[in-house]
């Protein structure tokens, strides 16, 4: 069974739920049959956990806030990992708490046991980011990337992307896209505008091939961790007609059959000012 279509949810909307170890989870999207799923998991202050064994799915996360140790390894804000299937999960201690940002990998999933898949660990804002050569259809996003995974036999690419406030060019229209492969997205600051809406900070889809998106355009500028399950090389077909700017679109998500209502709500945001 594949993963549905989520486009898209925030986050504040869905509900916390309690775990036997303590920790809790917000499950944002899932593949029931194989365990492939991406959750936003809360470690309370003062957590405590011993090694679970071996994983029984690849484990990929972000560190949104808060501090966390797994396997003795200090992971720090946005701090990124993988750790293959098959590998140990780690004793985890968390002593100010922390919010984790997971993908984890299907069971069945060839490309992230151990036998073929590498763990890492990155300190992502050490990093430079990567300014070179993007899509020209996107120059209007001004976009930077850190790319932190490309996943063996081009299977999944993991990557930071930001573009800068002010990225709607001066034009009636731009095209909308598609793509052979999927692509998941979490929004970790600023905004951008969709057809389906003005997506937030703790905005989330997933996207199974061949759906139509965009045009997307962002005035205040954005930064997201973003997958491409299936390659590591994004291919994208534009439409050759252009579709209107988003601009003040009205949120409008495609979610599963059965989500609950209330991930339908529109998430307006605390005021900044
Ligand atoms: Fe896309």
């Amino acid at each position: 069974m594949a993963r549905p279509h989520i486009e898209f949810v925030q986050c504040q909307n869905v509900e916390w739920q309690a775990q036997p170890d303590g920790t809790e989870v917000k499950r944002l999207n899932i593949d029931p049959v194989d365990g492939e799923e991406t959750l936003l998991v809360r470690y309370p202050a003062g957590f405590s956990r011993a090694d679970t064994g071996e994983l029984d799915r690849a484990e990929e996360y972000f560190l949104l806030d808060g501090g966390l140790t797994i396997g003795g390894n200090a992971v720090g804000f946005h701090g990124y990992g993988f750790i293959p299937r098959g590998t140990p999960a780690g004793d985890r201690t968390s002593e100010r708490g922390a919010t984790l940002l997971v993908f984890r990998h299907g069971r069945s999933d060839r490309n992230s046991g151990s036998d073929v898949a590498e763990a890492i660990s990155i300190d992502t804002p050490a990093m430079p980011w990567d300014v070179s050569t993007y899509d020209p259809k996107l120059t209007h996003l001004r976009l930077a990337r850190k790319i932190l995974r490309l996943g063996p036999n081009d299977s999944c690419r993991t990557f930071l992307l930001t573009g800068m406030p002010h990225g709607v060019p001066d034009v009636d229209g731009l095209p909308a896209e598609t793509h052979d492969h999927c692509e998941e997205m979490f929004m970790i600051s600023g905004e951008m505008w969709a057809p389906e809406g003005l997506m937030r900070p703790g905005s989330y889809f997933y996207r199974p091939p061949g759906i139509r998106h965009g045009p997307h355009v962002s005035p205040s500028g954005f930064f997201q961790i973003m997958r491409s399950p299936g390659v590591n090389a994004i291919v994208t077909k534009w439409e050759e007609t252009m579709s209107p700017l988003p601009i003040g679109a009205a949120y409008s998500p495609v979610m599963p059959e059965g989500t609950p209502e209330s991930w339908r709500r529109e998430w307006t945001g605390a005021a900044a000012y």
